[in-house]
């Protein structure tokens, strides 16, 4: 895990708010889920949402998307309010793409006719789309399984190729809800290193959440931990690691970072 860490360039990060949330809350039908969560992702930033199964980070992800409308609070995006703007306009006007936690792809398609259709529908010009459909296809070692099914790939190979779609638009603001789960050590290497590397050569700004705090420390700048639908600490990955709040409800006396 060390090697990814050298791979950081702190240099890059710009102090250009790219996404805002503030005081958002969120209830499913009577139970809050959400309680007042404020935070703010710069450009060229990886930020990492940590908490238990459970606590809402999916559904911070569904909110930001507008996929699940927020009860209270905003969300701004590049400076402006879009608290009420539909899911297509957050995306094409803010570059915004996620990843869901689960699916994101079609599931009667080959590998090749998934990122092909995303593809055709975010990029006009056709042979830049060739082009940007090769290179995810090298980046993530597609070449033996383009012609096969989605549903009859492993289930890392199913979730490499949700990220494929996810960033094959350029998006400026990606969300990656829990990329890592069912990735054998070698592809969660390579998702870090892809994501340091979009951070760093794309300026991409990215919020990426998991409930392993192992695998979501390695590659971000700065991350928030969760709990009872709180933010309970937020800082470096080694702030959070000594916060005593953090320690107490979410990581435990024994966690180490290397
Ligand atoms: N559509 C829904 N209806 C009712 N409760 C839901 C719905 N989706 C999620 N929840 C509940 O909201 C809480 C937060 O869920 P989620 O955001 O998926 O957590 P996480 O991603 O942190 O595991 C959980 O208790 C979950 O059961
Ligand atoms: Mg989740």
């Amino acid at each position: 895990m060390a090697v990814i860490k050298k791979f950081r360039i702190k240099s890059f990060k710009e102090q250009e708010t790219l996404l805002q949330l503030d005081k958002v809350s969120m209830f499913y039908d009577n139970r809050r889920i959400l309680n007042d969560i404020s935070f703010k992702v710069n450009r060229s930033e990886v930020l990492g949402l940590l908490g238990p199964n459970g606590v809402g980070k999916s559904t911070i992800f569904k909110i930001i998307m507008n996929i699940e409308q927020l009860k209270s609070g905003k969300i701004f995006l590049k400076g402006i309010d879009c608290t009420n703007l539909p899911i297509h306009e957050r995306s094409s006007r803010f570059h915004l793409s996620y990843c869901p936690q689960y699916g994101g792809y079609f599931y009667d398609l080959t590998v090749l006719e998934n990122l092909t259709a995303v593809a055709e529908i975010h990029i006009n010009e056709k042979n830049l789309r060739i082009s940007k459909i090769d290179k995810i296809i090298g980046q993530f070692g597609f070449d033996s399984i383009l012609n096969v099914k989605a549903k009859n790939v492993s289930g890392g190979e199913r979730r490499k190729l949700a990220i494929g779609m996810a960033i094959i638009n350029d998006p400026e603001i990606l969300l990656l809800d829990e990329p890592y789960a069912a990735l054998d050590i070698l592809s969660i290497k390579m998702i870090q290193e892809i994501i340091i590397n979009l951070q760093s050569m794309e300026k991409m700004s990215i919020i990426v959440c998991d409930h392993n705090a192992r695998d979501l420390l390695t590659c971000v700048d700065r991350a928030i931990v969760m709990s009872n639908g709180k933010i309970i600490a937020s800082g470096s990955p080694q702030d959070i690691i000594n916060d005593t709040q953090a320690r107490s409800v979410y990581f435990g006396d024994e966690f180490k970072i290397n």
